[in-house]
């Protein structure tokens, strides 16, 4: 079983459409897929009704997903975790342990052709269409990502 974590700041916005978007994508008696958020603000909440929608109008449903925080032992449980942003990579590679734990953090959008070391927008302030934006550059980011994991 191949174990995928996606990181954001809060768990509610980018996150789960990451894990929803990647889970759809994957075989689940091979891939588990867990998202998770750096900050503890919206611990056991819901995604976020604009991250629900705009998954919804793509055919997944992320309603069941609940937020919560990244811990240590996230490292020790995921063979790969996927930041959103710098902010998410740099919050998550200062509580790695050791050399493992660093090689398993990637910065999400690195897996998108012209997009390399950039940031998911944190939509959170924004309007649906930031939203739209997110759906689009993650689903860009999981079909990558799943083509490569299934070769
Ligand atoms: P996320 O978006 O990191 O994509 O889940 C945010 C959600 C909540 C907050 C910031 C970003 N907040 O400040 O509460």
């Amino acid at each position: 079983m191949t174990k995928i974590l996606m990181v954001c700041l809060g768990n509610i916005c980018r996150s789960p459409l990451a894990h929803g978007i990647l889970e759809s994508l994957l075989p689940d008696t091979e891939y588990y897929v867990d998202s998770a958020g750096t900050a503890n603000y919206h611990i056991g909440e819901s995604p976020d009704h604009r991250s629900i929608e705009v998954a919804k109008l793509n055919n997944i449903d992320i309603s069941g997903q609940s937020a919560r925080q990244f811990k240590i032992s996230d490292f020790d449980t995921f063979d790969i975790i996927y930041a959103m942003d710098t902010s998410n990579y740099d919050d998550i590679t200062k509580l790695a342990r050791n050399s493992s734990d660093k090689s398993k953090i990637k910065l999400i959008l690195d897996a998108n052709e012209g997009h390399s070391n950039q940031n998911v927008p944190d939509p959170y302030y924004g309007d649906f269409s930031n939203f739209e934006t997110v759906f689009n550059l993650l689903n860009t980011s999981c079909q990558i990502i799943a083509g490569q994991l299934k070769q």
